[in-house]
């Protein structure tokens, strides 16, 4: 019987590390949007973006609503290209009233935070933040700081909590280092 969980190298951010990241920036969000003149959405960024946001809404306790975006970039190998391609998108007739917190897994060359931020504000949203749990500053390639950020890490290839290698170990509850024999074979 084979384990996803063998395929990891190294356990890079915990169950008990994400509870307490999850916890702290909840509560920095909370404090950020009690004014009642806010109307908080959540946007989850699909697909990896899922598993945070779910553990990230429960520990709100300002009035929130959550909607779902998915973009894709047209990339080779792990290189994006630069271009952003919006496969799903917001479609709300109050965007103009909405305060739009944007919720990433991980930003990287910070090429989708940065176009999904644009577009937002390009529809007329009233405002527009990002929150991400991973941030992979060393991988920039345009210059973006997110509002609230989980934990910066260095330039592994991860995956669990959310995020993929081929589709696979998105349910792991922790985010781990995949073995390299795993993706150069
Ligand atoms: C990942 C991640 C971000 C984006 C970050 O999504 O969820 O949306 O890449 O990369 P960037 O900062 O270089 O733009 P991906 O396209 O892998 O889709 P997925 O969430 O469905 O796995």
């Amino acid at each position: 019987m084979k384990y996803v969980k063998d395929d990891i190298a190294e356990i890079l951010v915990s169950e008990e590390e994400i509870d307490r990241i999850t916890t702290r920036i909840a509560k920095e969000i909370d404090e950020d949007y009690k004014g009642e003149d806010k109307k908080l959405v959540l946007v989850c960024i699909l697909k990896g973006s899922l598993v945070f946001m779910g553990d990230l809404m429960k520990k709100i306790t300002v009035p929130v609503e959550i909607d779902c975006m998915k973009a894709s970039s047209y990339g080779v190998g792990t290189e994006s290209s630069g271009q952003i391609n919006i496969t799903l998108d917001l479609l709300r007739p109050d965007i103009k009233e909405c305060d739009i917190l944007i919720v990433e897994d991980i930003v990287d060359s910070g090429i989708t935070l940065t176009h999904l931020t644009k577009y937002l504000l390009m529809k007329g949203a009233k405002s527009v933040k990002t929150c991400t749990f991973l941030d992979k500053p060393s991988r920039r390639r345009v210059e973006i700081t997110p509002d609230y950020c989980g934990v910066e890490i260095p330039d592994e290839f991860v995956v669990g909590y959310g995020l993929d290698y081929a589709e696979m170990y998105r349910a792991l509850p922790f985010v781990g280092v995949l073995k390299p024999e795993v993706y150069t074979k």
